[in-house]
């Protein structure tokens, strides 16, 4: 039996069709301080974000710039992009901080959760290039940049190409919990 989780939660996708409703800037401080909330190793805060609206085609192009092409090709409808990076080292003795790409996942999860309480969608993205990214936007050596998200107020589907149509769901496909949680044998969790 499926049981039944928190609304939100439940409500969470990755769409790929955005309107072209702007995002009000006190929507956007919303998401990065919801990011800004999460827990994090040491509490080092190890998440930084370049974003753009279309407001700022500069930045925004820049931003786009960076993405690979399939992606390139739903994006241009989503209001607002987003570029996540990490820092790389602890500041108070600069040691690596392994954990600092695990942190980054717990702050984007608060800002998708923030992101639905006001019916604004994410779609995170690994498909980008992130020498480009080092470069457009002069990235220094410990920073790394981790993922893309689009943004924006769920679109019309009829406005992607037809291959990504098809895709445009919010249908779950889960693996169950018995391939999550372990019982002494590893090779039910593959
Ligand atoms: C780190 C990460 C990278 C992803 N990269 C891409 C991507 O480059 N392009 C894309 O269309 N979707 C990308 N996705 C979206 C996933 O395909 C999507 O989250 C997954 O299929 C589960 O669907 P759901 O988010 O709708 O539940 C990415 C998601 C994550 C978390």
């Amino acid at each position: 039996m499926t049981q039944q989780i928190h609304e939100l939660i439940d409500k969470r996708w990755s769409p790929r069709a955005f309107s072209n409703q702007s995002i009000d800037e006190e929507k956007i401080e919303k998401l990065f301080q919801a990011a800004s909330y999460a827990a994090s190793c040491f509490n080092e805060q190890p998440w930084r974000f370049v974003y753009a609206t279309k407001d700022y085609p500069e930045r925004y192009d820049q931003l786009f710039s960076c993405l690979g092409e399939f992606n390139q090709m739903w994006v241009k409808t989503a209001p607002m992009i987003i570029l996540t990076v990490v820092s790389k080292k602890f500041g108070r003795n600069q040691n690596p901080n392994d954990h600092a790409r695990h942190d980054l996942g717990l702050a984007i999860g608060n800002m998708s959760l923030q992101a639905l309480s006001m019916d604004l969608y994410m779609h995170q993205m690994a498909g980008f290039s992130t020498e480009k990214a080092r470069e457009v936007f002069d990235i220094p050596e410990d920073f790394e940049p981790v993922t893309m998200i689009a943004v924006g107020y769920l679109g019309d589907p009829d406005q992607l190409p037809d291959s990504m149509k098809e895709m445009e769901s919010p249908t779950r496909d889960r693996k169950n919990l018995a391939q999550l949680l372990f019982d002494g044998d590893w090779e039910k969790m593959r």
